[in-house]
């Protein structure tokens, strides 16, 4: 079973050189090995210093690099579906560039590249899949899609079908728009199923691993905070946080200031993270590009130690519907209900026990719901909200933050 090491984290703190130097490590300790940047913005042939393409590209002993195309990628999986998009763009009066163009939907060059994974995995040609992943969990969210738009294909496809036994051009000429034919409804069934299968390898813990790269500054932070609190509601088992470019003791007068603020977010991300454990990666006085420089944040990050292991297992929390309510249960081991103080603040939960503190982002559902009450239950504390009526937290979740 191939395992599967997903790095995310906002744009520039390193999540490149740090999926790069994770696959190399592992190839140098003679794993098979790939490394896929499923970003939009590639830039693994650039840390690599090597060029790369669409198909996997040997980059060194045991180890690939693959940057997938769109285009390509709308060959090899969509291209059924596309053509039938294309058709309606075109008949609503769009040029065919143009249309070829507006096919491709938001989010489906990213959902593309992450099909890949799943290509891999069922190849067997690897023992290690390691994902340069976009900056946020959102493509991952996108990937809980498919339960929702099974069953849209479920209730819409045997109509399609029967419709096209009826007589599609009769109905074209009533309907005025193009009806998809029986291949376009397979494509997407196939289509769906792949997405399905990505979504449940990236959802097992003994098979993937997602891991969170952050600077110490604020923005990184808080954005490294909203993409935990997606991994775990939609169920993907993140192991480690990685802070990068932590400026070492020596850095001199001039960053005195500046590792003295990262000394100080430090503790914060290892409070809010955990249990999740934190790891950190120095800033490196000189240009991190090339096998060489790369095997040095390897080595800073994992020493002598395997990149493959599940570095944590467990949920640290979890929100489920209960009795028409919603239920947050948050780990909360050696805590008594009486030391705790729970606070909130729009958005965002506050638990502080003693000194120590963590604070959750609340998903978009619980954010307007009030609270019920809170109990600790066997080390986990259970926080009910009440479930606002449904219509009501659509139109909250269209108009909440993003
Ligand atoms: N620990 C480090 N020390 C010094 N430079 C680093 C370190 N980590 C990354 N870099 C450099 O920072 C820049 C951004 O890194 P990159 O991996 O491309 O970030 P991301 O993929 O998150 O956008 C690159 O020039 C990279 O070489
Ligand atoms: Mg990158």
């Amino acid at each position: 079973m191939a395992r599967i090491l997903l790095y995310t984290g906002k744009g520039g703190v390193g999540k490149t050189s740090i999926a790069a130097a994770t696959a190399l490590l592992c190839a140098d300790r003679g794993l098979r090995t790939i490394v896929l940047s499923t970003d939009i913005a590639h830039s693994l042939a650039d840390a690599f210093e090597v060029p790369l393409g669409p198909e996997p590209t040997q980059i060194a002993p045991n180890l690939d690099g693959q940057e997938p195309d769109v285009y390509y990628n709308i060959a090899r999986y969509w291209r059924t579906i596309q053509s039938y998009v294309s058709e309606l763009f075109a008949w609503r009066g769009l040029d065919e560039v143009m249309a070829e163009e507006m096919t491709v939907l938001p989010g489906m060059d990213e959902l593309g590249n992450l099909l890949w994974i799943a290509d891999h995995v069922n190849a067997g040609t690897y023992d290690v899949i390691v994902v340069d992943a976009a900056p946020t969990g959102e493509t991952l969210r996108l990937l809980s899609l498919p339960d929702a738009s099974r069953w849209w294909i479920e209730r819409i496809a045997p109509i399609g079908r029967r419709v096209s036994r009826l007589g599609r051009p009769m109905l074209e000429r009533i309907l005025g728009i193009p009806i998809p034919r029986d291949e376009v409804f397979a494509a997407a069934e196939r289509l769906l199923d792949r997405l399905a299968d990505v979504h449940r390898l990236l959802s097992d813990p003994d098979q993937t691993s997602v891991r969170i790269t952050l600077a110490l500054d604020k923005l990184s932070v808080a954005e490294a905070r909203r993409s935990f609190t997606y991994f775990h509601l939609f169920g993907y088992p993140s192991d480690l946080v990685i802070a990068n470019r932590v400026l070492p003791a020596g850095a001199g007068p001039y960053f005195a200031e500046l590792r003295k603020a990262q000394q100080g977010y430090l503790p914060i991300v290892e409070q809010e993270f955990g249990p999740v454990p934190v790891r950190t990666v120095p800033q490196f006085d000189h240009e991190m590009v090339g096998v060489d420089r790369l095997r040095e944040i390897g080595t800073a990050l994992f020493g002598d130690g395997d990149p493959t292991a599940v570095h944590y297992r467990g949920e640290p929390y979890r929100v489920n519907r209960e009795d028409g309510m919603y239920v947050l249960q948050v780990e909360l081991p050696f805590t008594e209900r009486g030391e705790l103080q729970l606070s909130r603040r729009s958005d965002e939960l506050v638990l502080q026990v003693g000194g120590w503190r963590r604070t959750l982002l609340l998903p978009r559902a619980l954010v307007d719901a009030p609270t019920k009450g809170a109990k600790m239950d066997d080390g986990t504390l259970r926080i009910q909200f009440e479930a606002p009526a449904r219509g009501k937290s659509r139109a909250g979740q269209r108009g909440g933050r993003r």
